[in-house]
């Protein structure tokens, strides 16, 4: 039995009620459980709750600058571009290289974890291909985190310090490194929980 499973029902039972109209793609997965979680995943990219990284040279190598981000938040030939070598040195305008084992290593571990490219409005689909700075997609680029992320004033993220960036997951989901970006568990610096 998935321990969140019954808070899972609450959640949506209670953003149901509330938030009937301002319909979001991932509350309507927290319903899950075991038995649906292959499902569930093949129909959902970008959800409340995804696998944990669980790659110690991943976290170690990909975790310093910005959480290891989770695997599943990009499709694998996304990850495949930024693991690329050359894109590894200009990595959104930071250096990121490294050596060859490690460069394969994580490429492969990002790869096999990947999101499940079923659905067209996954991150880098056509929705968003080329709409990306510098040639490199981008999780916080995708239609799918647009369309979760579009009410919060620019004030509360490049406008705040102590989160600059909405690429600083973890700034405002509480338990991002563990992939629960469930919203009971939003703590935006300076503002506070989150209620829509
Ligand atoms: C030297 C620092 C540094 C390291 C190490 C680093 N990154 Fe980054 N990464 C950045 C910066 C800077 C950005 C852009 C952040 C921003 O726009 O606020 C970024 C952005 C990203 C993004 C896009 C986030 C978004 O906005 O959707 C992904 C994906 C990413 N990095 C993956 C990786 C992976 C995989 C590794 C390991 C190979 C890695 N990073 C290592 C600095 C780093
Ligand atoms: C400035 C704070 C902030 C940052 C940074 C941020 N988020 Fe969010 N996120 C929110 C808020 C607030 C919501 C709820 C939005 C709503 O319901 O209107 C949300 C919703 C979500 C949801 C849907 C949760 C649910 O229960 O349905 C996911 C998934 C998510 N964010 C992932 C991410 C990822 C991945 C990143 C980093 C690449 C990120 N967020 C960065 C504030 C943030």
């Amino acid at each position: 039995m998935n321990p969140f499973a019954c808070q899972s029902v609450l959640t949506l039972l209670l953003t149901s009620t509330l938030a009937m109209s301002s319909a979001h793609l991932a509350f309507a997965d927290d319903d899950d459980d075991e038995d649906d979680e292959h499902e569930h995943k093949r129909n959902s990219l970008f959800e409340s709750r995804l696998a944990p990284v669980v790659n110690a040279t991943y976290s170690e190598e990909c975790g310093s600058c910005h959480m290891a981000y989770q695997p599943g938040l990009l499709p694998p030939r996304d990850w495949a571009r930024i693991m690329a070598p050359d894109a590894l040195i200009n990595h959104y305008g930071d250096d990121a290289s490294l050596s060859e084992a490690l460069r394969a290593e994580i490429s492969a571990f990002l790869g096999a974890n990947a999101a499940n490219v079923a659905r067209s409005m996954v991150p880098g689909d056509a929705s968003n291909t080329g709409a990306v700075s510098g040639g490199l997609p981008r999780i916080t680029e995708s239609a799918d985190f647009k369309h979760e992320h579009d009410e919060i004033p620019a004030r509360l993220v490049t406008g705040n310090p102590e989160v600059n960036s909405f690429s600083q997951c973890n700034a405002c989901h509480q338990k991002a490194a563990e992939g629960n970006y469930d919203e009971r568990w939003i703590d935006i610096p300076g503002h506070g929980p989150w209620r829509d």
